[in-house]
């Protein structure tokens, strides 16, 4: 996979991909991440990336013309799939989420546009993004972290990427469920045991406990996302039983 990112600030994004599991991943070729500053695509001497917002107002506005030439070149220089994604990060885009994750890791190639200041000319929007995401409800002072939030979360589904595809299918949010418990080595740590079934070996049971726990810890934790899980009649059962003992519960304590 292929992924060029266009910023003002090329400097933030040397410690992220100079780490861990993602230098892995670059060194091997699996992910090629190439680093566009937004400033060498401008003409003036002064080589000025914004302007003041038409009708006034607070704040900058970044510019079209570099945007729209940097995405050229790339594209010039590319030869790219009809469909090639163009994402700008910005806190009004859509919400990211494991699924987008696995649409974009389908692609060969992606395009991340950072934001920044008060946003982007209006017509990068219109005439050149094909996607807007924003990372969550907070606002950033710039798209980078998000950019690579987001480049994390889709990199990491690419075949080969982890060792094991193993580790991908019960991760959290990739069934509509939180993850079950984890525990390793020492069985009984400061008298903290581990749940006896785990030692059992009876990989049935284990797999039939841990689906259980899936379960409680997501109505514990995100009970919204039960709605859109796919839970059998058995598993939405042990769902009404646990809200019942709940909403008993709170009675109790009134
Ligand atoms: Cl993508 N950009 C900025 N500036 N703020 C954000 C965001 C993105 N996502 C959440 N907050």
């Amino acid at each position: 996979m292929r992924i060029d990112i266009l910023t003002l600030f090329p400097q933030m994004f040397d410690g992220p991909f100079s780490a861990g599991i993602f230098q892995r991943a670059t060194s091997q070729g699996l992910v090629t991440v190439n680093i566009y500053n937004i400033r060498h695509y401008t003409h003036d001497k002064h080589h000025i990336v914004d302007d003041s917002p038409y009708g006034g107002g607070a704040g900058m506005v970044l510019k079209p013309e570099p945007i729209f030439e940097a995405v050229e070149a790339i594209k010039e220089e590319t030869h790219p799939e009809e469909r090639l994604p163009i994402i700008l990060l910005t806190p009004q885009g859509q919400l990211f989420s494991q699924a987008v994750a696995q649409r974009l890791s389908q692609h060969s190639h992606l395009i991340l546009i950072c934001g920044h200041y008060e946003g982007v000319d209006e017509r990068v929007r219109q005439h050149l993004v094909t996607d807007e995401l924003s990372i969550g409800d907070y606002v950033l002072t710039g798209g980078e972290l998000a950019a690579m939030v987001v480049i994390d979360a889709i990199t990491r589904l690419l075949p080969r990427f982890l060792g094991s595809e193993d580790s991908l299918k019960d991760d959290s949010h990739t069934n509509g469920l939180l993850e079950y418990p984890h525990y390793t080595r020492p069985a009984v740590y400061r008298g903290w045991s581990v749940p006896e079934v785990l030692l059992s070996g009876n990989h049935a049971q284990i797999a039939k406990w841990r689906r259980e726990q899936a379960i409680i810890r997501t109505l514990e934790r995100r009970p919204e996302l039960l709605d859109k899980s796919n839970l059998s009649l058995e598993e939405r059962r042990l769902v009404s039983r646990l809200r019942d003992k709940e909403s008993n519960m709170s009675k109790d304590n009134t």
